[in-house]
């Protein structure tokens, strides 16, 4: 699936935001290994720090369903600048993602950039660094 396809699709999620505190509406698309897509929104809270980020959102329903490798994501904000993910979504991206990892981030207008997940998070801790203690 082309990278416009898929943000058309996070674009399309982000109509399902419930952010009625920051109002800054956020929406997923993420596209399995399987060719199926998993959408996402944040969704926030009356407690602020229990809010869970569109990204998150989309892994967390992927997952739920047995899904756990992905191709790419892509990310739409209402925001003028690029909307990068959080380092939160970024951290649960390398629990399942490899380095390679596509992420598209976009802004209001729809223009529209590939990064990889090793650029916005580098020597990501992963389950091998716990596999590898010895200590405990
Ligand atoms: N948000 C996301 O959904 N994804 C991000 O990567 C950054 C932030 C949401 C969380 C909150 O609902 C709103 O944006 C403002 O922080």
């Amino acid at each position: 699936m082309k990278n416009e396809e898929l943000l058309k699709i996070a674009i399309e999620a982000k109509e399902k935001s419930y952010s009625p505190y920051s109002k800054f509406r956020v929406g997923a698309a993420l596209l399995g290994k399987n060719g199926e897509v998993y959408t996402g929104t944040n969704v926030e809270n009356a407690s602020f720090g229990v809010t869970n980020c569109a990204e998150r959102t989309a892994i967390f329903k992927a997952v739920s369903y047995g899904i756990r490798e992905f191709e790419k994501i892509a990310i739409s904000v209402d925001s003028e600048n690029i909307g990068y993910p959080c380092g939160l979504c970024l951290q649960v991206m390398a629990e399942f993602c490899d380095d390679n990892f596509k992420i598209i981030v976009s802004n209001k207008f729809g223009e529209f950039k590939e990064v990889k997940l090793k650029y916005l998070l580098p020597s990501a801790f992963r389950k091998k660094e716990l596999d590898s203690f010895i200590g405990g």
